[in-house]
């Protein structure tokens, strides 16, 4: 109906059929999707995730309209055309499962996850009642729980939400809500102004939710860092009291577990003091180095993340589950997710219903559809174990320190990065790699190299190395 109301091609080509006949035809269908998936296998999965073939296809943004043809029309397009669109789409998008793809912290492939994923497509339900979504209702609640108990907390609550970001906004929501229960029917009005403290390295997504929840940027006060970006609890104190004797109220203290640029980890045991000093709710933003809590040997790093309120984590970062897959956990006993963000619509929470409407975790989120994230990181769970996990993490640490050795032993290497925009047009114009760069402070640009993916090996660190010598070789 789309496509027709939107045409320009006239009313004669929208003709009905018998009306007893369905107008999706399930052997067409399956034939294409099983056609499909060959093309996704070839293209993205195995060319897609072999370094002898480009990470990249790059095109300027007018010839890829062209080459794509985009527009949509009345008429639909037989088989072997459509066959050959999936074929456009996968041969010019990123192949971010490349194991030269090190621009961000997604990427890679995990096949029992990948399967999970396809599978979450295939069943196509919606996260809010046990009655459509028995197995992931039960599922999410044990993910949750595994996490959780990493955490170090036996007890709790949580949520998968639609990325860190969210997370972040969602804990905001309920610390405030936590403060000023009346916020939720009151709204702003009769509120004191509100502080959020958060470090200059936190990922930006703080200053949004601030915004978006009309708390304002300008109340959310930036702490400073020490020279390792790590947030510096004398600092936190002092602003704190500042803030006070200004008049502010802190509710909430987000400290980075794994900071986005830096990969820095916050004292989390000094700022648990300063949080519980000034009784002041804790999130541990903990979307990039959550996963380190898999690791025996890196766990040490975020020490005292039991001690906080909430824990935001992405499974999508360094797990690979996939896009997306982002924990909030709660260390909370007493349904302040589901007190905070209810609205009790009849339609779909009844509470005369024939099973425990516990189960019905829709009504803890502010979204109504929710989509599975679970499946995806439970079965790569399944598959591989908290062990494999484990060496995944440690296997991603040991890369980062090889890269930093041989970075150390190449003479002069940083020189080239004041030419890193240059650099990177080279880089997808060829499409051998992809990686980032960005300025630090007031210093200049650097690769920001993303390093986690269980599909890099040594020689891609020694291949981004020579690789950034070549592409910068004559500037
Ligand atoms: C520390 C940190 N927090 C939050 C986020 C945001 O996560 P998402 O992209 O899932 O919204 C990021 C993303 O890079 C991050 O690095």
């Amino acid at each position: 109906m789309a496509a027709a109301d939107i045409s320009s091609d006239g009313p004669e080509s929208h003709t009905l059929r018998d009306l007893n006949e369905p107008l999706v035809d399930h052997t067409e269908g399956q034939l294409f999707l099983t056609d499909a998936f060959k093309i996704m296998m070839e293209e993205v999965l195995c060319k897609g995730t072999d370094v002898k073939h480009k990470v990249c296809e790059w095109k300027e943004p007018e010839e890829l309209a062209l080459l794509l043809d985009l527009e949509l029309r009345a008429k639909g397009e037989p088989h072997d055309k459509l066959l050959q669109r999936v074929q456009d789409v996968a041969k010019y998008s990123i192949k971010t499962s490349h194991p030269r793809f090190m621009n961000q912290q997604f990427g890679g492939v995990d096949y029992h996850a990948l399967t999970g994923r396809f599978l979450t497509e295939a069943l196509n339900t919606n996260l809010y009642t046990y009655e459509v979504a028995p197995v992931f209702v039960l599922m999410e609640a044990e993910v949750l729980r595994g996490l959780r108990q990493l955490i170090g907390w036996t007890e709790g609550d949580g949520l998968f939400c639609p990325g860190g970001s969210a997370s972040n906004m969602y804990a905001m929501n309920i610390a405030r809500y936590q403060h000023f229960p009346d916020v939720k029917s009151q709204g702003l009005f009769g509120l004191p102004r509100l502080n959020i403290f958060t470090s200059e390295d936190s990922h930006y997504s703080v200053k949004k939710g601030a915004a978006f929840l009309g708390i304002g940027t300008d109340n959310v006060i930036t702490v400073e860092v020490d020279e390792g970006g790590r947030m510096i609890p004398s600092d936190l104190d002092e602003k704190i009291k500042l803030a006070k004797s200004q008049g502010g109220v802190p509710f909430f203290v987000s400290c980075t577990a794994g900071t986005t640029v830096r990969g820095a980890f916050d004292l989390l045991d000094c700022i648990a003091d300063v949080c519980e000093k000034h009784k002041i709710w804790m999130h541990v933003d903990a979307a990039w180095g959550g996963s380190v809590l898999f690791s025996k040997q890196h766990s040490h790093l975020i020490k005292g993340v039991h001690r906080a309120n909430s824990v935001g984590w992405n499974p999508h970062k360094m797990l690979v589950a996939g896009l997306q897959c982002s924990a909030l956990l709660l260390k909370d006993t007493e349904n302040l997710l589901r007190r905070c963000h209810c609205a009790n619509a009849t339609y779909l929470f009844q509470q005369d219903k024939f099973y425990d409407v516990n189960l019905d975790v829709g009504d803890k989120t502010v979204q109504c559809s929710r989509k599975v994230d679970c499946l995806k990181l439970w079965l790569m769970w399944k598959a591989v174990g908290s062990n494999g996990f484990a060496d995944r993490v440690d296997k991603s640490f040991h890369h980062a320190r090889y890269l930093v050795a041989q970075m150390k032993k190449r003479e002069g290497f940083q020189i080239v990065f004041e030419v890193a925009p240059a650099i990177k047009e080279r880089m997808m114009k060829q499409g051998t790699m992809m990686v980032g760069y960005q300025p630090l402070g007031n210093k200049v640009n650097f690769f920001r190299m993303v390093v986690f993916s269980p599909l890099l090996s040594q020689k891609d660190m020694d291949f981004f190395l020579d690789e950034i010598e070549r592409l910068g070789k004559d500037l």
